[in-house]
């Protein structure tokens, strides 16, 4: 199974004008596809070929955590690969209506209201430092914003995301320069999907209303999959 690169769900100049279609179009295009066609070359002949985009997530984050400099380099791509088809899905053209549902009401009981949180996410996004991610996750049942570095995820801690934002210099440097609270602000206020981080808040409760195994270990896996199909 050879990793594909997922198509934008939107036309490239959707997103503008916080995110420009030039922006849009390298940053898919070029950064995007470069870690997929990465990820494939590393896996090419090796036990690996074939999993899926998750499962070498996981792998490699396990074998890079023993010192294999080849698994960090895998790790690092395909984790990449895996942040960025999730990205896309957390934007969408004027981003519609804001939280609604069960995820408007758990970010209230968490945050105190829709603005608190609205501003917790852009300074976490902001003030990241270096390259990253800011992601709002479920944590064993709460919500969390967190960020990660360089090409760190969620998925590999057994958090579900619920939505994220590219904060690495190469999402908003042409059209923002050094302001990444321009962009921050513009992507919270008008391009996050709503409904994209409401579908997955609902699958993720689903999973931990199943039976739990008898295990010692009831740690949820991740199982949000960024080539889901739009709905
Ligand atoms: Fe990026």
């Amino acid at each position: 199974m050879t990793i594909e690169l997922p198509d934008l769900p939107y036309a490239s100049d959707a997103l503008e004008p916080v995110i420009s279609a030039a922006t849009l179009r390298t940053h898919h295009g070029k950064h995007h596809r470069a870690y997929v066609e990465k990820v494939n070359a590393l896996v090419r002949d090796t036990d690996l070929a074939g999993a899926t985009l998750e499962a070498i997530v996981a792998e490699s984050s396990v074998r890079g955590a023993k010192s294999d400099p080849a698994m960090t380099s895998l790790f690092n791509n395909a984790a990449q690969a895996w942040n960025h088809a999730f990205y896309w899905r957390s934007l969408r053209s004027k981003g519609g209506r804001g939280p609604q549902g069960a995820l408007a009401e758990l970010i209230e009981s968490s945050f105190a209201d829709e603005g608190r949180f609205s501003e917790a996410l852009k300074a976490a996004a902001t003030g990241h430092f270096g390259s990253g991610w800011a992601w709002l996750v479920l944590d064993e049942g709460a919500l969390k914003i967190v960020t990660t570095s360089n090409a760190d995820t969620p998925i590999v801690r057994g958090q579900v995301p619920l939505l994220v934002i590219d904060v690495w210099e190469h999402a908003y440097y042409l059209d923002h320069q050094e302001r990444r609270a321009v962009y921050v602000a513009g992507v919270v206020d008008y391009l996050i999907d709503w409904e994209f981080a409401s579908r997955n808040l609902e699958q993720a409760r689903r999973i931990d209303l199943r039976p739990k195994p008898l295990s010692s270990d009831t740690r949820t896996p991740p199982r949000v999959d960024a080539s889901m199909p739009l709905q």
